[in-house]
């Protein structure tokens, strides 16, 4: 594996690949590398002969710096990690690679950007979100690109930037990696100190609540998303967000029909963490 740190040394390399007829596969993160990042790595690994992940902390979707500053950071570790897996490339740019001086422009994909994750941290972090993604995707150029259902609002955010603006690229979202207690893995789970991480497990424990009792036939949403208050309640959780919405819109939704998707919020201290499962018809969790 090598590791390249501008646009032009990655332009070569996929350049290089594609010519030997190789497809490429892109894995956009911003490091500290979990089971969660390496099962996207080995699904690229499964269908594309040339893998990149990309590994920089984009300041502009951090609305808080002191979030930003403790964002934890291991190139090097990451590094074993994603070669241990099969990537052919760790691009890891500067943030002056990336933006610039005198960089201006914005993609802003309003109003998947509003709810949930954009009432809390406001939309400016979907408009990093989605503008750092559509220069990852044109610096690297993939036939595909994979990214988390943890993160279900930046998916969904993704999905519709690439068919708005006609990206050729084929999004594959994955499936969220969990650890045995039911804790979704995060990068920022390691800033949780040992009370916080007994008591985080309470979030995916409210979702399969409500997952349940949308099996069990319930599609009232108020009574349905009552099973996981009461969880929450008892590990003394006070989420940001717990709400249900279309899987596709993100609107709010009273009955459970279609696909639903259950999302969450809290705060342990001063780290956040974000969860969430789809509910109803045809839903795979
Ligand atoms: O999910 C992430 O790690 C980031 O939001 C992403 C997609 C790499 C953009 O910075």
């Amino acid at each position: 594996m090598i590791i390249l740190r501008t646009v032009a040394e990655l332009r070569d390399a996929v350049g290089a690949a594609r010519r030997e007829g190789k497809r490429i596969g892109l894995v956009p993160t911003m490091g500290a590398f979990h089971q969660g990042h390496l099962s996207l790595v080995q699904r690229a690994r499964a269908r594309c002969a040339f893998v990149v992940v990309t590994l920089f902390v984009n300041p502009t979707q951090f609305n808080e710096s002191a979030d930003l500053a403790r964002y934890p950071r291991d190139e090097t570790g990451d590094a074993k990690l994603v070669e241990s897996v099969g990537a052919d490339v760790l691009f890891a740019p500067s943030v002056e690679e990336v933006y610039p001086r005198a960089y201006t422009t914005t993609v802003e994909v309003a109003p998947l950007a509003e709810p949930l994750e954009g009432i809390v941290r406001g939309t400016q972090h979907f408009k990093g979100v989605a503008t750092v993604v559509t220069k990852l995707l044109n610096m690297a150029q993939p036939d595909e690109a994979f990214f988390g259902q943890k993160d279900a609002q930046q998916a969904l955010i993704i999905r519709r930037l690439v068919r708005d603006l006609d990206f050729p690229v084929r999004i594959e979202v994955c499936p969220t990696v969990r650890e045995p207690d039911g804790l979704a893995m995060s990068s920022r789970n390691m800033l949780l100190d040992d009370e916080s991480r007994r008591r985080a497990p309470a979030l995916s424990r409210a979702l399969f609540a409500v997952s349940d009792a949308v099996a069990r036939g319930e599609t009232d949403t108020e009574v349905a998303m009552a099973t996981g208050r009461s969880v929450l309640a008892d590990a003394g959780i006070e989420p940001e967000y717990f709400a249900a919405v279309s899987a596709e819109t993100l609107a709010s939704v009273n009955v459970i029909e279609g696909e639903t998707l259950v999302a969450i919020a809290a705060r342990f201290g001063s780290v956040r963490l974000i969860d969430n499962v789809i509910v109803g018809a045809g839903s795979a969790s």
